[in-house]
């Protein structure tokens, strides 16, 4: 019964290259729908009004917060006009749960807060008249209508505070901001994660054109011209790009290898329906897939002993144990019997069936780490940077000069977990082929968004690069 369901889920996870050039594609297609017309996709492509990136000559001192990850941070950076090694000081604490569902002025007051002590263990004055800038990371869907303004579309990852829905984000804070007292005029400049970490990217390496999260959430934002922001006419900016949030954690496609468990999963979560490629991919989800297949597994058999009644809790395994459980080297596969043991209360069991999980983890980590390098190469499509001359270009991959291409990555799933990082560049290659993938470089930016902000802040700065 066992092997009949591992061997259900290898099928239903089966992420061949065919596969996954038919998700490149599909990507592709959907980020030119979703550019041609407001909700002509489910991926939103939203504006960012961020149309310039980094250069390396922006100078000041300049604040950010980032909001949206396992950790919220504040950030000072102190840039030089040179471009050189970022050095910010930075403070980071987990959001408290309670505030994740709580009232948006409970969770602003605790930003404005911890910006307000943050400030006053520094060397700037709370009370001081000068407006600092200040790069603000949400990591949610907004509707910008500005680089500083925009309502937020939706909560995402494990936040609902119901009344921030259709609110604007930057007002709230500059509100909470008002409310603390913090005499600091802050002129709020508002960034998905993804931009942030585009400006850092772009900051370290000019050739970026591209970033990635995959973290508790997954997204990404490339740099479009805004020609090809068909939904917005008219658009001009001075670069004649603009960086565009895809919102890819919503992709969705008949071609994505999907299971009973994916199905489950969307069912029973607060937004069935709804950002179905981050329910494959990201941190937040992976580990309770390996849940799901362990609980079947133990219904159908007794090779978990009596099934455990952690089993039917929702989150008990979190991606990261799961990912110590996929990593365990050691023969006797000792740190999944601990952790089977500790976290999901089954204890004793024996070595066949350890491995048994350890493949579980290995089929659900390999299809969202395939899937994740799919996306990255539907934007290479889409920006003609996949050595195939575009989506509708017919040329031969051999007539292709492939310019060097690099794309920065950041989140914990990504940085932390190897097993991840190597099926998802195992599968850029492949997709690619080796000699078109030579040229596309992954760039990791390790709790950049957040500096990326702060970057923005300088270069979008209303106080141009004058000191401050
Ligand atoms: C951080 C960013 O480095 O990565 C956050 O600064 C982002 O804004 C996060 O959301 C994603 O990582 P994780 O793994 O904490 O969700
Ligand atoms: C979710 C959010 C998105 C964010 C991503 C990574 O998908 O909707 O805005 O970029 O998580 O944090």
């Amino acid at each position: 019964r066992v092997v009949g369901v591992l061997k259900e889920l290898e099928e239903s996870c089966e992420t061949t290259v065919g596969r996954l050039r038919q998700v490149v594609d599909a990507m592709a297609v959907e980020m030119h729908a979703g550019l041609a017309s407001e909700g002509g996709s489910k991926l939103k492509m939203l504006l960012t009004f961020v149309d310039n990136l980094p250069s390396g000559s922006e100078k000041g001192i300049f604040y950010a917060l980032d909001l949206g990850g396992t950790n919220f941070r504040v950030l000072r950076v102190e840039l030089g006009g040179q471009r050189s090694d970022l050095d910010p000081d930075v403070e980071q604490q987990p959001i408290p749960e309670q505030l994740m569902t709580g009232r948006s002025e409970d969770l602003f007051d605790f930003i404005a807060s911890s910006l307000y002590r943050f400030v006053e263990k520094g060397n700037d004055s709370v009370q001081s008249p000068v407006t600092k800038e200040l790069g603000f990371t949400f990591s949610f869907p907004v509707k910008q209508t500005s680089v500083s303004s925009g309502v937020l579309i939706k909560w995402t990852k494990a936040f609902a505070i119901n009344d921030m829905v259709g609110k604007e984000v930057a007002g709230a804070l500059q509100q909470a901001l008002t409310r603390k007292g913090l005499n600091m005029r802050v002129a709020v400049l508002q960034v998905n994660d993804t931009v942030g970490t585009i400006a850092l990217g772009r900051y370290h390496d000019e050739d970026t054109v591209a970033a990635v999260i995959i973290g508790t959430g997954t997204n990404a934002c490339y740099w479009e011209r805004t020609d090809a922001i068909i939904k917005c006419q008219g658009l001009v900016t001075t670069s004649g790009s603009m960086v565009v949030n895809m919102e890819w954690g919503n992709f969705w496609s008949s071609h994505l290898p999907r299971t009973s468990y994916d199905i489950e999963l969307d069912a029973e979560s607060p937004n069935p329906n709804d950002q179905g490629f981050e329910k494959m991919i990201s941190g937040m989800y992976l580990g309770d897939i390996v849940r799901r297949v362990i609980l079947r597994m133990s219904e159908e058999s007794d090779i978990f002993g009596p099934v455990s009644f952690r089993l039917y809790m929702p989150f008990a395994l979190r991606t990261p144990v799961m990912a110590a459980m996929h990593e365990d080297d050691s023969p006797e596969l000792m740190e999944v019997a601990r952790i089977l043991k500790d976290v999901l209360d089954i204890p004793d069991i024996p070595l066949k069936a350890r491995k048994l999980v350890v493949k579980i983890c290995d089929v659900v980590t390999r299809r969202a780490a395939r899937l994740a390098a799919a996306g990255i190469v539907g934007i290479l499509k889409k920006i003609g940077r996949d050595g195939s001359g575009g989506i509708t270009g017919g040329r031969s991959r051999s007539d292709v000069k492939m310019r060097r291409t690099a794309v920065a990555v950041e989140g914990s799933l990504y940085t932390q977990y190897t097993m991840f990082r190597e099926y998802l560049h195992e599968a850029l290659n492949e997709i690619l082929g080796e000699d078109i993938a030579r040229h596309v470089v992954i760039n990791v930016t390790e709790d950049g968004s957040g500096t990326g902000a702060s970057l923005l802040a300088a270069s979008h700065s209303s106080s141009g690069t004058v000191d401050n």
